[in-house]
């Protein structure tokens, strides 16, 4: 797929802004506070109907309005596709796709697939476990349709089950009362959890190869960490009735913490991802640059596995993230990306980059809210 276009009216620091991409390679130059990113988390909304940034969208609309809209030109199959989002709050965002307003948003969602990579993801192995989380959710979600509307239904059930607890603390009640948010807690979770493993299956060989390109001596693996079963790295060992077999036994040893402490303590929302190289914590020993070649082979795998399963090429988005590497990871990122994938990149300026890079790269300055063509 190829954005052909993007208009901005009143979004984050842009009045008005029209952009035509001419080339597969762009690239946004300028300084700090110029409007790079806004530029780039514009294109993930029309992506993903949210921003990566920040939950409240109303943030989104410049200071001095009271909404904004983003608008995409998408070529797709030889078909152009229209995508319009007016965000107008408090009242609820309108959502159009060929300019029909469309009430679901799985209706409008998979027409602009895209992966990001910002600076903040390289850290994603320092991270706490709920960044772990946050990133293979949104990898699922950009896959499998209906994922994310599965993981509120999770979390809707476990706040219930939460504010049930906290109703309860100490008072004397039978099991019985908590049977039922319980049994939809199983349900609910263990889907979860197995689409996680199944996701990890699916990227496990790529990954494993894509480091061992970068470092070759390094041998990476990784586990999901289970609060219902423990670790594993077999991920495709897991039925979900298997899941949710471990999840019963398991919530009934720690029924009693559960309720002295009122809170869902076992579940998919407080599982993590370790990552090991030679068989070592990646967490507690590797090296900042092991860190991230770990985070830029799955990164890179990701782009793969949506491309097996959309059988189309989604954009890649990378923010600022290219000064962050060293020349050598830089390149691989760089020649690893197919000339078929329509990559956007930011940077606060263009020195960094290969001639022979630069040669085929559309290159706009971006000054205060304003973009200018360079070449
Ligand atoms: N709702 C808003 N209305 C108006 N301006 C906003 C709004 N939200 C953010 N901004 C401004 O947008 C500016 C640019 O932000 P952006 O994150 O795109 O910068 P950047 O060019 O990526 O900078 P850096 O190189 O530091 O990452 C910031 O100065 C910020 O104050
Ligand atoms: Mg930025």
């Amino acid at each position: 797929m190829f954005l052909k276009k993007l208009e901005l009216n009143n979004f984050r620091n842009y009045k008005n802004l029209s952009i035509d991409f001419e080339k597969r390679k762009t690239l946004f130059v300028g300084k700090n506070a110029h409007g790079k990113t806004n530029i780039l988390e514009a294109i993930n909304y029309l992506s993903i109907l949210k921003s990566n940034r920040i939950q409240k969208d109303s943030e989104l609309v410049n200071w001095e309005s009271d909404f904004c809209r983003i608008q995409g030109e998408v070529l797709k199959n030889d078909l152009d596709i229209e995508l319009d989002v007016l965000i107008n709050p408090p009242s609820k965002k309108i959502i159009k796709l060929n300019q029909i307003k469309k009430t679901k948003s799985a209706d409008f969602l998979g027409n602009l697939v895209s992966v990001n990579f910002c600076v903040d993801d390289l850290m994603l192995l320092r991270g706490a476990p709920v960044d772990r989380r946050s990133w293979i959710d949104d990898c699922i979600a950009r896959i499998y349709p209906g994922y994310q509307d599965r993981l509120q239904k999770y979390n809707k059930i476990r706040s219930h089950r939460n504010n049930l607890l906290k109703s309860l603390r100490g008072q004397s009640f039978s099991d019985e009362v908590l049977s039922v948010w319980d049994e939809q807690l199983v349900i609910s979770g263990s889907n979860i959890v197995f689409l996680r493993l199944k996701y990890l299956n699916e990227i496990k060989e790529t990954v494993t190869q894509k480091h061992s390109i970068i470092a070759p001596d390094e041998k990476l693996d990784f586990n999901y960490v289970s609060t219902i079963f423990g670790e594993t790295n077999d991920f495709d060992a897991y039925s979900i009735d298997a899941i949710a077999a471990f999840y019963k036994e398991k919530m009934k040893d720690v029924r009693q913490e559960e309720i002295i402490r009122a809170k869902t303590l076992i579940g998919p929302h407080r599982d993590d991802i370790e990552f090991f190289i030679n068989s070592k914590s990646a967490t507690k020993y590797a090296s900042q640059g092991q860190q991230r070649t770990i985070v830029l082979s799955l990164k890179l795998s990701e782009i793969d596995i949506i491309k097996q399963k959309i059988d189309d090429t989604p954009l890649l988005l990378l923010d600022d993230v290219l000064a962050e590497l060293d020349k050598n990871r830089q390149n691989y990122l760089l020649t690893s990306i197919e000339d078929d994938i329509q990559t956007i990149i930011t940077s606060t300026d263009a020195h960094g980059f290969e001639a022979e890079f630069l040669n085929d790269v559309k290159i706009f300055h971006v000054k205060q809210g304003e973009v200018f063509e360079v070449s």
